[in-house]
């Protein structure tokens, strides 16, 4: 159940050029908050802008409490938010949403750059935390412009997972495209663990050919996606996407899903922001 906190500020650090760290005391989302979800922050006087903001949970602290976004300045509310100081309070709503989907059996591929980090660290600490089985099957991709835009590599590092980079310039890693190092990973992988699970986020162009790539490899793929977000609970429709009609049979490895051609409407905040790649329509 999604809670309202006027969360005490803990910690506020800046990691990279324009990406900050904020550490909040929220303990009833530290308690229950899963990768994928996310939590709607607004200053606690803030009236321009009015509304709150969504960010992904990066960790949350179930002994402390507490828990950390990691957000990108890019307008005013963000912009807003790089004055918070440790001793104040935010006011912070969730966890809300759905949150990725983790089988805990067969190899996982967890691909993502810029802001869709967060939900992916979370994601790749929780594999790091499971048997070694675990952590030797899940590999980790992480893309950026230049070697000062990737995030949170350390703490990638530390989780035990594989871990490879790429940069456009080739200033760290390989030289190109994140997306280019996928398939040969798929193929690794279900050479050795049969069934393999990708996850990602990130720019929206990234998440559409990783989900073209995982569709032709027979793949599973699970998108987590962005959108505007006025209320963050299911009542507005105001970040809507178009998705295909679904029907499913069976549980867990023997589930089998299919599509239909009927086109809807889902929300990302309530139905998602976690969805099947191959349930997204992403070319109209
Ligand atoms: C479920 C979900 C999870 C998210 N998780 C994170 C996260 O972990 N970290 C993070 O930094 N952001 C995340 N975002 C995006 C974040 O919510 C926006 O960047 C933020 O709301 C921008 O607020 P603002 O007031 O600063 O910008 P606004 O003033 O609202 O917008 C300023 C300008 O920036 C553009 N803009 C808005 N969002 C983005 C964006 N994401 N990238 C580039 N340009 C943008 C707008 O179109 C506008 O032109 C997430 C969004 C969703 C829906
Ligand atoms: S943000 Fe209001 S319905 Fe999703």
């Amino acid at each position: 159940m999604p809670s309202v906190i006027s969360a005490p500020i803990l910690a506020h650090r800046e990691v990279a050029p324009r990406h900050f760290v904020l550490t909040l005391h929220a303990p009833p989302i530290a308690a229950s908050a899963q990768p994928g979800q996310f939590v709607q922050v607004r200053g606690v006087d803030w009236v321009d802008p009015l509304l709150p903001r969504p960010f992904s949970v990066m960790r949350a602290h179930r002994d402390k409490g507490d828990i950390e976004i990691l957000y990108r300045v890019v307008g005013k509310g963000t912009a807003l938010m790089t004055r918070w100081q440790p001793g104040g309070n935010a006011q912070v709503f969730g966890p809300l949403g759905k949150p990725f989907q983790l089988f805990p059996y067969g190899a996982r591929v967890l691909i993502g750059g810029g802001v869709g980090i967060p939900p992916l660290l979370m994601l790749a600490e929780q594999c790091g935390r499971r048997p070694e089985a675990m952590r030797a099957a899940t590999v980790v991709l992480q893309g950026a412009r230049t070697a000062d835009q990737l995030l949170c590599v350390e703490d990638f590092q530390r989780t035990g997972v594989t871990l490879e980079l790429a940069t456009d310039d080739g200033s760290t890693g390989h030289h190109g495209l994140v997306t280019d190092l996928l398939k040969p990973h798929i193929s690794r992988l279900q050479a050795r663990y049969g069934t393999v699970e990708v996850f990602t986020c990130g720019p929206m162009a990234m998440m559409r050919a990783v989900a073209e790539t995982c569709r032709d490899g027979g793949v599973g793929c699970q998108v987590c996606l962005e959108a505007p977000m006025p209320c963050g609970f299911g009542v507005c429709m105001g970040c809507v996407v178009k998705v295909r009609g679904a029907w499913e049979i069976g549980q867990g490895s023997r589930r089998i899903k299919g599509w239909t051609m009927e086109r809807h409407y889902k929300r990302v905040c309530h139905d998602g922001p976690v969805f099947d790649a191959n349930e997204v329509v992403w070319d109209e």
